[in-house]
C-alpha cells in the first residue's frame, strides 16, 4: 500500500494502516510501513499479524508524514522476522523499498553488492532492490528513472514501491507480473496491490499493464514503460463500496461470506440474458462465434478451490455442449506438453486474478495458439486483461482466505458460459438451456434455505471439534463437492481430510474406515440419472457397516438414505447439475464452526495467502 496526499495533514500512517489492515488477508506473517520526510524515512516493522506492528507503532510512533508506504508479508525469501519484514532500506537511510513477488537473480546482485562493500541487515531478496535503488539515486534526482533503470536489471515477478527523502511528496511504483492498481483520489492518490487497500478513499482506480513505473504524487499520476516511453493506464470505478469488505456483524469475513452466496450467485447472474433474443451476454468477448463453434475441447485451468468449480462444470458442459472438457491444475498443466490447439478453448477460473500459477498457465495456452476465457472476480486484475474473453463472477470482495462465496459464483459463470455455447452450437441440449436458466434463478433462494435451516450442522461442528480425520464421498457432481469440502477442512481447521469418488473407496480408502470414522456422503437426487442415487446410497451402507459415523446430505423428501445415516442434513431440490450449488454449503459451515470452535483464525489460517502471487 502507498498513499500519497496533498498538504501535511499528516495522514499518512493511519491511511496506510486502514489499507493493510483491508489486505491482511493476502499475505500476514510480518507488516512494516515506512514514513518520508525531507529528514529522511522512518519505518517500524514487526513479525506477526498486523496487530503486532500497530502495537509497535503505539509505543513507538511515527512522525506524522503525508507519504507512507505498507506491507504485509508472505514470506518468500527469509522467515518471518522483524528485520525481514518491509520495508527495506537502502545504504545511507534516504530510499525505502516495498515489495512482492520474487528477484530470482537476487543471489547474483547480491553477491555483486556484498563485494561492492554493501552491508546487509535481512535475508530477503527485497533488501537487494532497496541497495540497487540507493546507488541509482546517486547519480539521478529523479526517483522514477532510477527505478526504471533497477527493474531492467531485475528477473522474477514483482511489484516494488519506493519513496526517497529527495522527493517527499512521490511514490514510484513499478510492476512486472505482480499486481498493482492505482487510487485515484482529490489531492490524494494511492497504490495498492488491489482497489480494497484504498476503497475507504476512493472508488476511482487506474490498472496498469505490465513492465510499467508509475509516479504518484498528491495531484498526478504519470505512468511509462520501463524503457521510459510515455503509458496509460486504463481507468476503471469500483463497483462496490467500503461496506462490502466490512464483516457486517458477522464473527468472521467467512461467516459473511458464507451468508453472502445467495447474492453473489443472483449477481452473477444478473444482467446476462438479452431480453430479446434470449442470448447470454459475456463482459468481454474477443473470441468470434464462428470460432467458438469449432471448438472441439475446452481445458480448465484453475487452482485450488477455483479448480474444483472447474470440475464441478465439467460435468455440466460436457452434458449441455458435447465438448470434451480437461480440468486441470494450472501449475501442472503449465509443465507438461499439452494438447492444444486453435481450437482448444482455454477457460482460466481465478477470484482474484492474480494467481502466478494461472497466469503463467493462461500466458503458455496462448503462446501455443489457444483461445482464453477468464473467469474472475476481480476487475482490473491480470487474468482478464491478459485473457481473449471475460465473464466477470460478481461474489463482492472475498477477504476470507479459504474462498467459498467465489466458488459458488464461478460454478454459475461456468454454468452461463455452458449455456451459452450449447445455444451457439445448437445441439440438442439448446431446448434445455431456459429450462436450466430458470432453475439457476431459483438457486439464491434455495442456498438461503440452506443456510436458514444450518443450526444443526453447527451443532455436530462443535461437538466434532476433537476429530482428527473427516472423509468425504460424492459421485458425479458430488465429487468435487466432496474434495472442496475436504479442502475446507484441511485449510480452516487443520484436520486431515480427504474427498473421494465414492466409487473408488471400494479400491483402498475403505481400508481407513474404523469405528467412529466420521464420513461426509453427498448423495445425490433420486430423481437424478439412472443408478446414481442407490450406488451412493450402497456406499453409505459399506462405509456404515465397517463402523463409520455417517453424515449425509441428501435432498429434502429422499428417504432412502435415513436407515443408514447417523445424521441427514436437508438441502432443496434441484437438478443433479445444480446440486452442488446447495451441497457444498453445510460443508463450508462446517468447516467455518469447527475452526472457530477450535479457537482458529478462521478468516486467516496459518501458512496460506489469499492471493498466491509466486509460482
Ligand atoms: C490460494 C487460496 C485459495 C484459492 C487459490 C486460487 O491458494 O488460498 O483459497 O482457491 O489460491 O485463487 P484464485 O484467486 O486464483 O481463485
Amino acid at each position: 500500500v502507498g498513499s500519497q496526499r496533498s498538504g501535511d495533514d499528516g495522514a499518512g500512517v493511519g491511511v496506510v494502516l486502514e489499507g493493510l489492515r483491508r489486505l491482511e488477508y493476502r499475505g500476514y506473517d510480518s507488516a512494516g510501513i515506512a514514513v518520508v520526510t525531507a529528514d529522511g524515512v522512518q519505518t517500524r516493522k514487526k513479525a506477526g499479524k498486523l496487530a503486532n506492528l500497530v502495537g509497535e507503532l503505539a509505543s513507538d510512533p511515527l512522525p506524522a508524514a503525508a507519504t507512507a508506504i505498507g506491507h504485509t508479508r508472505w514470506a518468500t525469501h527469509g522467515g518471518p522476522t522483524d528485520a525481514n519484514a518491509h520495508p527495506h532500506v537502502g545504504t545511507g537511510g534516504r530510499v525505502a523499498v516495498i515489495h512482492n513477488g520474487i528477484v530470482e537473480n537476487f543471489a547474483a546482485l547480491r553477491a555483486d553488492l556484498a563485494e561492492a562493500g554493501v552491508e546487509f541487515t535481512s535475508e530477503t531478496d527485497t533488501e537487494v532492490v532497496a541497495h540497487l535503488l540507493a546507488r541509482a539515486c546517486e547519480g539521478t534526482a529523479d526517483l522514477a528513472a532510477a527505478m526504471r533503470s533497477v527493474c531492467t536489471r531485475l528477473e522474477g515477478a514483482f511489484t516494488l514501491l519506493a519513496v526517497h527523502a529527495d522527493a517527499p511528496d512521490t511514490i514510484v511504483g513499478a510492476r512486472r507480473n505482480s499486481p498493482l492498481v492505482v487510487g485515484l483520489g482529490e489531492g490524494a492518490n494511492y497504490l495498492g496491490s488491489d482497489v480494497a487497500a484504498f476503497i475507504a478513499s476512493t472508488r476511482e482506480a487506474l490498472e496498469l499493464g505490465q513492465d510499467q513505473v508509475v509516479t504518484i504524487t498528491p495531484d498526478s499520476v504519470v505512468v511509462t514503460g520501463f524503457d521510459g516511453s510515455p503509458a496509460q493506464g486504463r481507468r476503471f470505478h469500483v463497483d462496490w463500496d467500503a461496506a462490502a469488505a466490512e464483516k457486517g456483524g458477522f464473527p468472521s469475513f467467512m461467516a459473511k461470506e458464507i451468508h453472502d452466496q445467495p447474492k453473489a450467485i443472483a449477481d452473477t447472474l444478473l444482467g446476462r440474458v438479452e431480453e430479446s433474443t434470449g442470448r447470454l451476454q459475456l463482459d468481454e468477448m474477443k473470441i468470434s462465434e464462428a470460432e467458438l463453434r469449432t471448438i472441439d475441447k475446452m481445458i480448465v485451468i484453475a487452482c485450488g478451490t477455483a479448480a474444483y468449480a472447474g470440475q464441478v462444470a465439467k460435468y455440466a458442459i460436457e452434458h449441455w455442449c458435447r465438448v470434451p472438457v480437461e480440468v486441470e491444475l494450472a501449475h501442472e498443466f503449465r509443465y507438461r506438453d499439452p494438447v492444444v490447439s486453435e481450437r482448444t478453448l482455454v477457460v482460466a477460473i481465478s477470484q482474484s486474478g492474480e494467481t502466478m500459477d494461472t497466469i503463467m498457465a493462461v500466458r503458455h495456452a496462448r503462446e501455443q495458439g489457444a483461445k482464453v476465457l477468464a473467469i474472475c472476480n476481480t476487475n482490473g486484475s491480470t487474468i482478464p486483461r491478459e485473457s481473449d474473453a471475460v465473464l466477470y463472477t460478481h461474489a463482492g470482495p472475498e477477504i476470507a482466505v479459504a474462498s467459498t462465496k467465489a466458488f459458488l459464483a464461478q460454478i454459475t459463470a461456468c454454468y452461463l458460459l455452458g449455456l451459452f455455447l450449447a445455444q451457439l452450437r445448437g445441439n440438442k441440449f439448446s431446448d434445455e438451456v431456459a429450462e436450466v436458466l430458470a432453475q439457476l434463478h431459483e438457486i439464491p433462494g434455495q442456498v438461503q434455505q440452506v443456510l436458514d435451516g444450518l443450526e444443526q450442522v453447527r451443532e455436530i461442528a462443535r461437538y466434532m471439534a476433537d476429530t482428527r480425520s473427516v472423509l468425504f464421498l460424492g459421485r458425479h457432481v458430488g465429487y468435487p463437492v466432496a474434495m472442496e469440502g475436504a479442502l475446507k477442512l484441511k485449510e480452516l481447521a487443520y484436520i486431515h481430510a480427504e474427498g473421494f469418488a465414492a466409487g473408488e473407496l471400494k479400491h483402498g480408502p475403505i481400508a481407513l474406515i474404523e469405528p467412529g470414522q466420521p464420513v461426509f456422503v453427498v448423495v445425490p437426487s433420486p430423481r437424478g440419472r439412472d443408478s446414481l442415487h442407490s450406488k451412493v446410497v450402497s456406499n453409505i451402507q459399506e462405509v456404515r457397516a465397517r463402523g463409520a459415523r455417517t453424515l449425509v446430505i441428501a435432498e429434502e423428501g429422499d428417504t432412502a438414505v435415513e436407515p443408514y445415516a447417523d445424521v441427514v442434513i436437508r438441502v432443496p431440490r434441484t437438478s443433479t447439475l445444480l446440486s452442488p450449488l446447495l451441497a457444498v454449503v453445510p460443508l463450508q459451515v462446517f468447516a467455518c464452526e469447527l475452526a472457530a470452535a477450535k479457537g482458529l483464525d478462521v478468516d486467516q489460517p496459518r501458512n496460506l495467502a489469499k492471493s498466491v502471487t509466486v509460482e
